[in-house]
């Protein structure tokens, strides 16, 4: 029979061999469970005699202890060992550059529509919207452009289609954001129209609109911003202020030649075409047209129950597309809506 001295040994060599958390716990077993080498010994105490059971029982206590002893600093080496192991292969490369959130930018024609919009609240000009999906009535009738007038021809315009296919009666994707300016004067004369002294309005509208168009300076897709000012004596004088004072804040530059050139809406009387023209930089000297505009048509006041014997006003429609390709030299209007990040983020 082992004596314990050899018990002690061949437990420590043993747990000293093991390398895996279960199979000491196995090893633990074969001493310190219920048949287990030490346990057995204990056993044994109950079949000594009273003087010798005090001084064996002490022995075996002392050798249960070694046991229990080098067993627990085995665990803790193997949970090291584990612990490190570990580590290792886990281990994190602080040097890597982080994976952070990207930040977001504004879409250059976003940026320019926010500019646009400040600088017209600068002078008194609040913000106003309108449906995309338009009828007919507000898009045309309401702005001097009855039902068989040739300017309607001048948009190509993309009608909705009922569920069976037949073209629906009268709905449109509004072809330009002028039909804010019936909408918004109805509103008005509803709200007003009973004061002797009717506000003033003064509003510009930027939003979508739709053509069937597209090319490199055109996209069935684009924007405008309407600009609309009624009041008792609003003349175009007050127009031709307004505007040259806007594009020489758009483009921070009072090297700008604006010109008005006769043109021809329904909607206005009379009518001109906005161009301007750089003094330096590299689009110095050609003439780019850039908005149409023109005295509010005395029949589209009516329309919207203003009595223009009392009040007149000047309209116009700018091209933000076209202000922000000028602003930043970009020559495809495509580029704006194909979302290409690498043209994007040189705006962000
Ligand atoms: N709605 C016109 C277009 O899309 C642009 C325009 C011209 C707007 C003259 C106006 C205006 O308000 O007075 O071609």
């Amino acid at each position: 029979m082992n004596t314990l001295d050899d018990i002690v040994a061949h437990a420590l060599a043993e747990f000293a061999a093991i390398s895996e958390p279960a199979k000491l716990e196995e090893a633990k077993a074969r001493y310190l469970g219920k048949t287990g080498q030490i346990t057995e010994q204990m056993k044994t105490l109950g079949k000594l005699p009273p003087e010798e059971k005090k001084t064996v029982g002490a022995a075996i206590n002392a050798a249960k202890n070694k046991v229990e002893e080098a067993l627990n600093a085995r665990r803790e080496s193997l949970k090291r060992v584990a612990l490190e192991a570990q580590l290792t292969s886990e281990a994190l490369d602080v040097t890597l550059p982080g994976r952070s959130e990207q930040r977001g930018g504004l879409h250059p024609v976003t940026r320019s529509l926010e500019r646009i919009e400040a600088l017209f609240a600068s002078i008194g000009f609040a913000v106003a919207d309108g449906p995309e999906i338009e009828d007919d009535f507000h898009n045309f009738t309401a702005l001097n452009t009855p039902e068989d007038h040739p300017a309607r021809s001048m948009h190509d315009t993309f009608y909705l289609q009922n569920p069976d296919g037949s073209v629906a009666d009268k709905v449109l994707l509004r072809t330009h954001t002028s039909p804010i300016q019936a909408r918004y004067m109805q509103a008005h004369v509803a709200r007003y129209g009973h004061l002797t002294h009717m506000p003033e309005i003064r509003i510009i509208a930027p939003g979508r609109v739709y053509r069937v168009d597209s090319d490199a300076t055109h996209s069935p897709m684009f924007h405008q911003v309407e600009g609309l000012w009624v009041g008792e004596d609003v003349s175009f004088a007050d127009l031709k202020g307004v505007i040259a004072d806007f594009l020489r804040s758009f483009f921070e530059t009072d090297d700008l030649n604006v010109r008005f050139r006769p043109s021809f809406f329904p909607f206005t009387e009379p009518s001109a075409e906005i161009d301007v023209a750089f003094i330096s930089g590299a689009l110095k000297g050609r003439w780019l047209e850039i908005a149409g505009c023109g005295m509010v048509h005395p029949n589209v006041l009516k329309i919207a129950g203003i009595d223009p014997e009392k009040y007149t006003g000047f309209a116009f429609g700018f091209g933000p597309d076209r202000l922000t390709m000028l602003r930043y030299g970009v020559n495809d209007l495509r580029l704006f809506f194909e979302g290409d990040l690498r043209f994007l983020r040189q705006f962000a």
